[in-house]
């Protein structure tokens, strides 16, 4: 790419902006390139990160309640899949009763969502994989689906709607609400609020695999953008929200030192941050909420023993929008 060409990718002209802004910021959805996708696999897998496996626990303890409560040749369109890991459990509850129509992984890394594709294939033969390469959060259009299709099924796992400020949960769901119809449903799960030291220790863990996730939005940055961040000189730094009920993700210059990207030069002091992540933590009916502003209403509900994190399934709620 030329230089112009590459100041006005989506991810410069965001990142110019966000260091340009105060407070800094740059969009979580960033982190993932092919080395932060898989970097936050691994995060995926460590003893301090509780929701995934809490999460997969749900799946694979429901499954048949969640299979029912979806209904026969759905078309389950998951947002953000990655390595489709714990999607796994679920499509195994579904493909066991052969009751799906296709999947739809979509995702913005496109390497390794081709990769993933072929596992599943192999995985569940006869089951339509449909991968879209997309940054789901702009408009993308779905493939052609099989003509037994019944209702279109937004899978939205791993809690990444805490992502979202709530005015963004808000018109996310109402977009997600035009994207599968009258009949569609949205199947998400959402982390919740708990114990200080258990959210510190899954965002901070002790093997510094979310501390290198999180520096490896600068690498990117050097890599994509020309960006000449020494990675010595920067630190990750978790910060709890108690009021907002939030974990926040930052990396903090550990010198005064200039940043530059795309040929253009930002001052830090030490100390000063880049904000680079938010994740939100909901009470018990605290994303129902925001549902019902967004023309949802939840349908049912299930969770772990200890209630450390929820997965819940919301139709269409009747009447006008
Ligand atoms: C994939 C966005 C849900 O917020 O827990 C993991 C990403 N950040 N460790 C999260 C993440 C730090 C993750 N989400």
């Amino acid at each position: 790419m030329t230089d112009t060409a590459v100041a006005t990718s989506p991810f410069a002209r965001d990142v110019l902006a966000g260091l340009a802004h105060r407070p800094r910021a740059i969009p979580a959805k960033y982190f993932y390139d092919e080395a932060g996708s898989r970097l936050f696999d691994e995060i995926t897998r460590l003893d301090a990160y509780y929701p995934t496996r809490t999460e997969r626990q749900i799946l694979t303890d429901h499954g048949d309640e969640i299979v029912d409560a979806i209904g026969k040749n759905a078309a389950l369109v998951e947002y953000g899949s990655g390595s489709s890991e714990k999607t796994r459990v679920l499509l195994d509850a579904l493909h066991a009763r052969r009751t799906l129509a296709a999947y739809v992984p979509i995702d913005i890394s496109r390497a390794f969502l081709f990769e993933t594709a072929a596992g599943l294939r192999d995985a569940y033969p006869g089951l339509p994989v449909l991968p879209v390469a997309a940054d789901y959060t702009r408009p993308y259009a779905l493939p052609a689906l099989p003509p037994e299709t019944s209702r279109i099924v937004v899978f939205f796992p791993g809690s990444t709607i805490g992502n979202f400020t709530h005015d963004e949960t808000r018109r996310f769901l109402a977009h997600v609400a035009t994207v599968v119809g009258d009949d569609g449903a949205l199947l998400v799960g959402v982390d919740q609020w708990k114990d200080a030291d258990v959210l510190r220790r899954a965002y901070d863990d002790p093997d510094g695999v979310t501390a290198a996730f999180n520096l490896n939005v600068l690498r990117r940055i050097n890599r994509e953008l020309g960006g000449d961040a020494d990675l010595d000189a920067w630190a990750h730094e978790v910060r709890l929200d108690d009021d907002a009920q939030r974990v926040e993700m930052h990396v903090r210059s550990l010198r005064d030192q200039t940043l530059t990207v795309c040929g253009r030069s930002f001052a830090f002091r030490e100390g000063e941050t880049v904000h680079t992540e938010d994740s939100h933590k909901f009470g018990p009916d605290g994303l129902a909420g925001l549902a019902e502003d967004a023309g949802w209403a939840r349908q049912r509900r299930w969770t772990d023993p200890r209630a450390w994190f929820a997965v819940e399934l919301y139709a269409a709620a009747p009447g006008p929008r």
